[in-house]
């Protein structure tokens, strides 16, 4: 391994920045100046950069393309009350990051090309980290085939580049999730463990059509015989039921969460109990109907903890209990941004400061 690599930075000659409402955020619409790119070629990486954010150039015969030969990570960086840039967990998903690549016959991704990657991106665009509550940089690492073959085989060229954005809230308020019986995202055997693009277009139809009825996300269950719950759309999904931490353990059609991790982690550090184990649909409407679900949640980086407020199945919506009154959500949520913002004791070594 070299020391440090030889990033070529090619700075953009008109910021974007000032188009920027800092009081009105919203999730994803606007990208920071500029992007990182690197190459693999002939197996090596090449042409690493840092480049003002704009379309690629592509080839229209890529499988990235054709057969979502692509993946992607999420991770968040905060700015505390020095001006300093926190990132969280970032090792996380590079490590996250590399399982996908290799369940999608993609190269994997050193230490050195993502860390480098990231702390020169992040400290040229600095600015557009933001500092309003409730706000942060949203990155958005991914790796696609940059090959121009048409049929089905591993990739031989790759790029990996990373983007960012300012973000908001991306749930604006508590959501309404539906079960769903029939539609499958993830089956054993399958890719669902992984962040690739191709898990989540598919999911877009029945989320649609949940939403049509009302709803804002989908509770998706096992690809088998719909039984029990594995996650929501956008994030791990957690139930505090006669006083335990209860969620679906990972396996191959669950994306093993950074944000999941963290709340485990610390209500664990709590001596709160906590389950990771198989969680029925049957076990949670029993629940709801006798009052002993007490907290539902989603818990994801773009979500962060979103809180869920009905859950329906077959035509009955179970209402839960009121958003205020959740001690252990409210809790994570608030001890999370304190951590991410570098207001409290990074206690478990979870920031990486730019
Ligand atoms: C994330 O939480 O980072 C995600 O990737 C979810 C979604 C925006 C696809």
């Amino acid at each position: 391994m070299i020391d440090t690599l030889n990033i070529q930075v090619n700075k953009t000659s008109h910021s974007n920045i000032g188009k920027l409402d800092f009081n009105n955020i919203q999730f994803g619409k606007q990208y920071s100046d500029h992007l990182f790119v690197a190459k693999y070629e002939g197996g090596t990486w090449k042409d690493v950069l840092i480049e003002p954010y704009e379309d690629l150039r592509i080839s229209p015969a890529s499988p990235a393309l054709h057969y979502g030969i692509s993946i992607f990570e999420g991770l968040k960086a905060y700015k505390n009350d020095k001006g300093e840039i926190l990132v969280f967990r970032p090792d996380k998903n590079l490590e996250r990051l590399n399982i996908s690549a290799e369940r999608m016959c993609m190269p994997l991704i050193s230490e050195q090309l993502y860390f480098e990657g990231l702390n020169t991106l992040l400290d040229l665009d600095r600015d557009w980290v933001p500092s309003t509550p409730g706000t942060s940089l949203y990155i958005r690492p991914f790796l696609i085939s940059d090959d121009d073959f048409i049929g089905i085989k591993p990739s031989e060229d790759f790029r990996f580049l990373i983007i960012t954005c300012p973000v908001g809230a991306y749930y604006s308020k508590p959501v309404k999730v539906k079960i769903e019986t029939h539609y499958t995202r993830a089956a054993e055997g399958g890719s669902g463990y992984c962040k690739t693009g191709c898990n989540y277009g598919p999911a877009i139809y029945p989320a649609k059509l949940a939403q049509k009825d009302g709803y804002d996300q989908l509770l998706w269950t096992d690809g088998k015989e719909h039984k029990y719950v594995e996650e929501s759309g956008t994030m791990n999904v957690m139930f505090i039921m006669d006083g335990k931490l209860v969620t679906p353990s990972l396996g191959d059609s669950i994306l093993n969460g950074i944000t999941r991790d963290s709340v485990l982690t610390l209500a664990r550090d709590w001596g709160m109990e906590v389950e990771e184990r198989r969680v029925a649909v049957d076990e949670i409407i029993a629940a709801a109907r006798e009052g002993r679900l007490q907290e539902v949640f989603g818990a994801g980086t773009a979500a962060t903890i979103a809180q869920i407020e009905s859950i329906g199945h077959e035509g009955t919506d179970y209402s839960l209990p009121p958003v205020e009154g959740r001690e252990f959500s409210n809790k994570v949520l608030k001890t999370l941004d304190d951590i991410k913002y570098g207001r409290i004791e990074d206690k478990f070594d979870w920031i990486h400061k730019i």
